[in-house]
């Protein structure tokens, strides 16, 4: 990210109007094919721990969830048990993918009412829901695609997750990887639409932008795109909102839509503080990252300076390096992790950087091309 970029950050995200408090993600929920699967593939690979389970066993009859935690980020895997219904819609129509993106915030009567009254959709109005743990306040709003942003205030609770799940504690324990907290979680919408909800994240949630790249910023030689970054205001929620640019070939952004059918969740970026233990666990283990040529770590060090780190175990798992004028970063991409060419992970270590990796761009978009290519999807 360029000095200027970073200015505005410090400039802009002050001034994010905090009618809508969030004091970080609660979970992150994805319908699935089939969540016993998911949630052996996000314990086994991820090192994600077990808490809760809803299903038959704890009295839900249309569905089962699983509930897996790492650091700060919990995940939640939920299939449909009978046919037809509102799951069964989204993953016909989407394959796996994220449909909640739930904040944690003291309020959850008010954040509906803040965002309801700035023009948010509903999802569902403010429900109490209790057990003999005490009770949880929900409420849920739409965002871009079919998307939802569900409210939680659980300060009068204190069970494994919500009422209605039962600890879950399979006899199977894995080892963690060091994930400590979602860092950011970017959305992809359509042709023309990334304005529109980034004002729907001042206006509707008072968030602020922190950044905006265009698609001189995100180019190669075949593809574009264009983001902006918008944050609440105490920083702990970042949401870059992607659009598709015109390139000679086919945007991978376009490429998400097309297989997504719509906007929806494109990355989940989750933070460690030893990138280099964290990905050679995640590798050893199957997962599959982006691979960028060699020739990236020639002269990166020329580009981004000293760092701390040595340059051969991260030229080894092809973790990317950028500098701003606050620090620098860490990065590495996954392969997009369910069966379409949709959702996949970044995992980052900020070293000071409150970026979002600028400098990496052209090299990640070509390796994300030479994916394209492979799916005759370029
Ligand atoms: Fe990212």
């Amino acid at each position: 990210m360029s000095t200027e970029n970073t200015a505005n950050l410090k400039k802009t995200v002050p001034q994010a109007e905090d009618f809508l408090p969030i004091l970080g993600t609660d979970y992150v929920e994805l319908y699935v094919g089939n969540a016993k699967q998911a949630a052996f593939y996000y314990q086994q690979a991820w090192g994600f721990q077990p808490v809760a389970y809803s299903g038959l066993e704890s009295g839900s009859k249309d569905r089962v969830s699983y509930v897996l935690q790492q650091g700060k980020i919990r995940l939640v895997l939920t299939s449909p048990l009978q046919p037809g219904g509102e799951i069964n819609a989204h993953i016909d129509k989407h394959g796996d993918g994220v449909k909640v993106v739930a904040l944690w915030v003291e309020d959850a009567r008010k954040s509906y009412e803040e965002t309801t009254k700035r023009g948010a959709k509903s999802y569902f109005e403010p429900k109490e829901v209790r057990d003999e743990n005490g009770h949880v306040v929900l409420s849920g709003i739409h965002t871009y695609g079919e998307t939802v942003h569900v409210f939680v205030e659980r300060k009068n609770y204190t069970g494994p997750f919500m009422p209605g799940y039962n600890e879950y504690k399979p006899h199977f324990q894995v080892k963690d990887v060091g994930l400590k907290y979602i860092d950011h979680m970017v959305g992809n919408v359509g042709w023309n639409e990334m304005n529109k909800w980034c004002e729907f994240y001042a206006k509707v949630m008072g968030f602020a932008q922190m950044v905006s790249f265009d698609d001189k910023d995100i180019s190669t030689e075949y593809t574009a795109l264009m983001s902006k970054v918008m944050s609440n205001g105490n920083g702990r929620i970042k949401f870059p909102i992607n659009e598709p640019a015109e390139g000679k070939k086919k945007s991978q952004i376009e490429e998400y839509i097309d297989f997504y059918n719509g906007a929806g969740v494109q990355h989940i970026a989750v933070a460690t503080d030893n990138i280099i233990e964290t990905v050679t666990a995640l590798r050893d283990r199957g997962v599959e990252f982006l691979y960028v040529p060699e020739a990236y770590y020639d002269d990166v060090l020329d580009r981004v300076g000293e760092i701390d780190e040595d340059l051969e175990p991260l030229k080894k798992l092809g973790v990317l390096i950028d500098r701003d004028d606050e620090g620098y970063l860490l990065q590495i991409f996954t392969k997009p992790v369910l069966d379409r060419p949709t959702m996949f992970f970044e995992i980052i270590q900020r070293k000071g950087a409150q970026s979002f990796g600028k400098g990496n761009f052209k090299a990640l978009f070509e390796a994300i091309e030479r994916e394209q290519n492979l799916r005759g999807t370029l």
